[in-house]
């Protein structure tokens, strides 16, 4: 299957010099693609900046900002059967980006930040007979937020990823999620690499397409 993967995170710039974005190392969105491809899948995967290596047979694209995400996503999503937002795409970006260095005489220095589109929201709702992958990164009531994203995206699956503690979530080459499908089935992954956890994923999402045809 074509399988349309996105990881890393994204920066919404200030000035040339500064910008907002997070921690993201894109080591589960890396991970997701190297599995789908290990299971005989075709795979693009749009990534954020990230000093990771493109794995030998995905096809790669490099994004910034949230917009440049959105955009790239929209042009290849026809072409998906699959998608998976692993992407910690930014919420928020400046409402203006300066063009010259804002200098640090400049103090309170007073930034108004707007919302970016949520990609994962749009792809849900104009879904044509896609499998739709999200991920959650929560700090707390991790299942039930993970839940309420998934309803509301109207997503067939979602990945509750908890961040805020150690060996998970963010950076780390270990990860601790859950895996929920809208029926109420909650996988419970813990103490496991991101590389295993991607192939776990995989797999479940093999098998519960195979379900639906
Ligand atoms: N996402 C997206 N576009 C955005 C923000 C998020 O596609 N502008 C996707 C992420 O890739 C992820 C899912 O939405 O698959 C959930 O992201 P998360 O940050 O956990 O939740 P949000 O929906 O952004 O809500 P909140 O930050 O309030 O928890």
């Amino acid at each position: 299957m074509r399988f349309l993967v996105t990881a890393g995170p994204t920066r919404e710039f200030i000035d040339p010099a500064r910008f907002i974005s997070n921690p993201s190392s894109g080591k589960m969105g890396f991970a997701l693609a190297e599995a789908a491809l290990k299971k005989g899948q075709e795979v693009k995967l749009i990534t954020g900046p990230t000093t990771l290596i493109e794995p030998e047979g995905v096809k790669c694209f490099r994004v910034i900002s949230a917009s440049d995400m959105y955009k790239e996503v929209m042009r290849e999503l026809q072409w998906a059967e699959v998608v998976i937002m692993s992407a910690a795409v930014c919420d928020y970006r400046p409402s203006k980006i300066e063009t010259k260095k804002i200098k640090k005489t400049k103090s309170p220095l007073k930034i108004t930040l707007l919302s970016t589109k949520d990609i994962l929201d749009e792809i849900g709702k104009k879904k044509e007979r896609k499998y739709v992958v999200g991920f959650a990164a929560e700090t707390d009531n991790l299942i039930e937020n993970a839940r309420e994203k998934m309803i509301n995206k109207k997503l067939d699956m979602i990945i509750a990823n908890r961040i805020g503690s150690e060996n998970s979530g963010f950076e780390t080459d270990m990860n601790n999620v859950a895996i929920l499908l809208p029926t109420g089935v909650v996988e419970e992954i813990e103490g496991k690499s991101k590389k295993q956890i991607g192939e776990i994923i995989i797999e479940r999402i093999l098998e519960n397409i195979g379900k639906d045809a």
